[in-house]
């Protein structure tokens, strides 16, 4: 009888779910944050052309399965939120490692006025600048490599969300550092130097630079716990982390302060942390 109960539990729990309604807060969940005013099946389609939709092992890409990401990260809703809260619209913003620009064109659907961003692969700059044409999205697109971007201008918002501690290990056609390096304290606080120092000079005074690492925590975490439902029994996943501590040291070398924080690690394969850093 139990087992019946809990599974019927289940099927309306997943039911309600699918309505939007969020049972153990009683109350309807958080509209859909990443809608693009370009329907997600053009999008597809756009993938498809470019040759982005599937890998070299001809299943989907992380791009392709970001569509169905929705609302389910709590770090993305957390940085998109306070994004529009705390930054005025007519700020500018540059989004690296925009990927087909989720967020870039979220951003300026939000009604921020200058928003333009930049992405390491070929493929992600043209589906990206499709959308744009398609969406009508007044904005600019271009590749570049975000550990040394060749920027003209200075922004008052800069964000690096999800890729830096994806390209440190080796994704992406990015060199890799291998474990052993990537679990020196050194060579931690080097990598994190070298890719602050890129950006401080582009930013305005009390410009915000949005950087997402994995924390260091994970060097002692153990890799099953995660809340996700991803169960890794790879530990080494992405191996450059970093402590608050040590961004903080960090940033100050970099002439930036870290003015908060937040440490997400129910999503993903190990806690991620993104911080708000602010150009003194
Ligand atoms: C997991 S995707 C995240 C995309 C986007 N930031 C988001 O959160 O939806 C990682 C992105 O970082 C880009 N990337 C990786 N290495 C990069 C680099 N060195 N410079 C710029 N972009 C890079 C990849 O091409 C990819 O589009």
């Amino acid at each position: 009888m139990s087992l019946i109960r809990e599974d019927v539990k289940f099927g309306l729990k997943k039911l309600f779910k699918i309505m939007g309604i969020d049972v153990r807060r009683g109350k309807r969940r958080r509209k859909l944050m990443l809608k693009s005013r370009v329907p997600v099946s053009k999008i597809k389609s756009l993938m498809c052309k470019r040759g982005l939709a599937l890998n070299e092992s001809g299943r989907p890409t992380w791009f392709y399965s970001a569509y169905y990401r929705e609302d389910s990260d709590p770090l993305t809703n957390y940085t998109l939120d306070f994004i529009c809260e705390e930054v005025p619209k007519e700020s500018n913003i540059l989004v690296t490692g925009c990927g087909t620009g989720i967020m870039l064109f979220y951003l300026i659907d939000q009604g921020f006025k200058n928003v333009e961003g930049f992405d390491f692969l070929d493929k992600c700059v043209l589906v990206a600048n499709d959308i744009a044409k398609m969406g009508k999205y007044n904005t600019k697109i271009w590749r570049d490599d975000g550990f040394n971007p060749s920027l003209q201008k200075k922004y008052d918002l800069i964000t690096a969300m999800h890729w830096v501690f994806s390209a440190w290990a080796g994704n992406y056609g990015n060199d890799c550092v291998s474990i052993q390096e990537a679990k020196s304290l050194e060579t931690r606080e080097r990598l994190l130097f070298d890719f602050l120092s890129k950006y401080s000079p582009h930013l305005n005074p009390g410009g915000m630079l949005i950087v997402e690492l994995i924390d260091a925590v994970a060097d002692y975490r153990l890799p099953s716990d995660s809340l996700s439902g991803i169960v890794t029994t790879v530990s080494d996943i992405y191996p450059v982390r970093h402590t608050p501590d040590q961004v903080s040291k960090c940033a100050e070398q970099c002439g930036l302060k870290v003015v908060s924080y937040n440490m997400c690690y129910s999503y993903g394969h190990q806690p991620r942390t993104s911080y708000v850093i602010k150009k003194l």
